[in-house]
């Protein structure tokens, strides 16, 4: 299946027609405004005092920290690229695990009390840059992503999964190897866990960090929770039990790190896993009822955000009003998360035009904040829509259906988009992300992440002829 390129559609009527065609809708503005009273630029105000405009940066890991999970010069350097970009919220950085077992990678940053100075370093960089471009940080908001990877854990080989998982999953299991109970958390296990998070909480405040996300999305630990219908125990089964790790780390966050503020990214909504099908086009891989994908309508491939809504209203009570909306799993629905023309090696060609999957996550992102208009919303998602991009977040943010336009893929690419629009220059369409996915393909497979074709700086490293070589070998295949 293919379609039609972003780039081709060169006026506001073609992307509308598209649209149409697709039968989607999106919110979208003819011009895109700049200066500090347009509605990306405007401030955002919270209790806890306002926030300089509307771009946020999403939480990106490189996987290129230090096996005992310090940030290495790369790190430093896109942290640094994240404080130039303009964008006065800062969702996280990237993620950084609570403790050993919970790596994402065995280069996964970590935080402990022998990593807390540089893991508080990156953020002073980053306010550094900001500062030393913009003149000051004034209505800037930092925070940090804290994580377990839970089924999806490498900790010390980036081939290996040791995976720490909530329940048996009938699909996930199988696809990643999972025969046997051993990689179970009990529940005394997540309650150690708890007792991590809120440790790990305790140093980022230590570290300056205005909020820890306690991550909620992509298949990861806390993710899974949420889905843990078959769960005998504490953590599973009733709604109040898959969100108990929430409010269990939330009420120890607020004992031992007064004043920290919490987030929480959450996958809004899940589908069942895909697979590549015969002529490598994705397929859902199982049919029938899907209990697990929270936020799902029970089919597998379907939407209903009774529980999410249900959980915002659990932020609330809890008082969190910082919420960052995303979708599925990178390792299972790409599609979903990060809608691409070009797959990851280990995914799948598009099931759809990935100008369908922005729309259902701007939709769901919508319904959300329509029912909790008190949360500070960060949408996500948006950098397939290319130079379109400002014109959709404009319009959102303009019309209440996000308070943040989320940029991930596109400023690994392009880091000064959010300043650039915000002064009113064009964009420098050289710059904007086409969605080729070597950012993904290449710590699939062992290498560091990185804009490989467009940022001058990783396109001189020699990674990025393995990239070449191995693309060549999954076009030949
Ligand atoms: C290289 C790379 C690393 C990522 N790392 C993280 C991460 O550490 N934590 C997280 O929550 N999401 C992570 N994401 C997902 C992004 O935050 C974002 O949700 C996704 O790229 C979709 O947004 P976009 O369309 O603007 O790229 C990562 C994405 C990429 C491409
Ligand atoms: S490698 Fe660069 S162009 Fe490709 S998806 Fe990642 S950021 Fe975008």
């Amino acid at each position: 299946m293919s379609f039609p390129r972003v780039n081709s559609l060169k006026t506001p009527d073609d992307f509308r027609r598209r649209l149409g065609e697709l039968n989607v809708t999106l919110p979208f503005d003819e011009t895109v405004e700049s200066g500090p009273d347009s509605p990306l630029g405007r401030k955002y105000e919270r209790p806890a005092g306002a926030i300089g405009n509307r771009f946020c940066i999403l939480p990106m890991e490189g996987w290129d920290g230090t096996e005992d999970g310090r940030p290495t010069d790369l790190t430093r350097r896109r942290w640094r690229n994240f404080g130039t970009s303009g964008a006065k919220l800062i969702w996280g950085g990237e993620a950084v695990a609570v403790r050993h077992d919970g790596r994402a990678n065995p280069n996964q940053l970590v935080l402990n009390e022998s990593t807390l100075g540089e893991i508080a370093s990156l953020r002073e960089e980053l306010g550094a840059a900001h500062r030393e471009r913009f003149g000051s940080t004034d209505g800037l908001l930092v925070g940090l992503q804290l994580t377990h990877s839970g089924r999806f854990a490498r900790p010390r080989d980036k081939k290996r999964l040791e995976p720490r998982i909530a329940y048996r999953h009938p699909v996930l299991d199988p696809k990643f190897g999972i025969a046997d109970d051993s990689p179970l958390l009990s529940d005394d296990d997540l309650s150690r866990l708890i007792d991590d998070f809120v440790a790990a909480a305790v140093l980022a405040k230590q570290a300056g960090y205005a909020f820890v996300d306690v991550k909620h999305c992509h298949g990861y630990l806390g993710h899974e929770l949420l889905s843990a219908v078959d769960r005998p125990g504490k953590f599973g089964g009733s709604f109040e039990n898959r969100t108990r790790f929430l409010r269990d780390v939330t009420a120890g966050v607020r004992a031992a790190a007064p004043g920290l503020d919490i987030g929480v990214r959450l996958s809004v909504f899940d589908y069942v896993p895909y697979r590549p099908g015969p002529d490598g086009t994705g397929e859902p891989s199982a049919a029938g009822p899907y209990p697990y994908a929270f936020g799902g309508d029970g089919s597998g491939v379907g939407i209903d955000l009774a529980e999410p809504q249900m959980f915002l209203d659990v932020l609330e009570g809890l008082g969190i009003d910082l919420l960052c909306t995303t979708a599925g799993s990178p390792y299972y629905t790409p599609h979903l998360q990060r809608p691409a023309t070009f797959p990851p090696s280990d995914g799948y060609q598009p099931p759809e035009d990935p100008l369908v999957g922005v729309a259902r996550q701007v939709k769901a992102t919508a319904e959300l904040k329509a029912r909790h208009p008190r949360l500070a919303v960060v949408g996500s998602g948006y950098t397939y829509l290319q130079e379109w991009l400002p014109h959709v977040g404009q319009r959102a943010v303009r019309d209440g259906m996000a308070d943040f336009v989320g940029l991930g893929r596109m400023v690994l690419a392009y880091p000064e988009l959010p300043a650039d629009v915000l002064a009113g220059k064009p964009l420098a369409r050289k710059k904007v992300c086409r969605t080729f996915s070597d950012c993904t393909t290449a710590p699939r497979n062992g290498m560091v992440s990185g804009c490989y074709p467009l940022d001058p700086f990783y396109k001189a490293r020699p990674e990025r002829q393995q990239l070449a070589l191995l693309k060549r070998g999954t076009d030949d295949a």
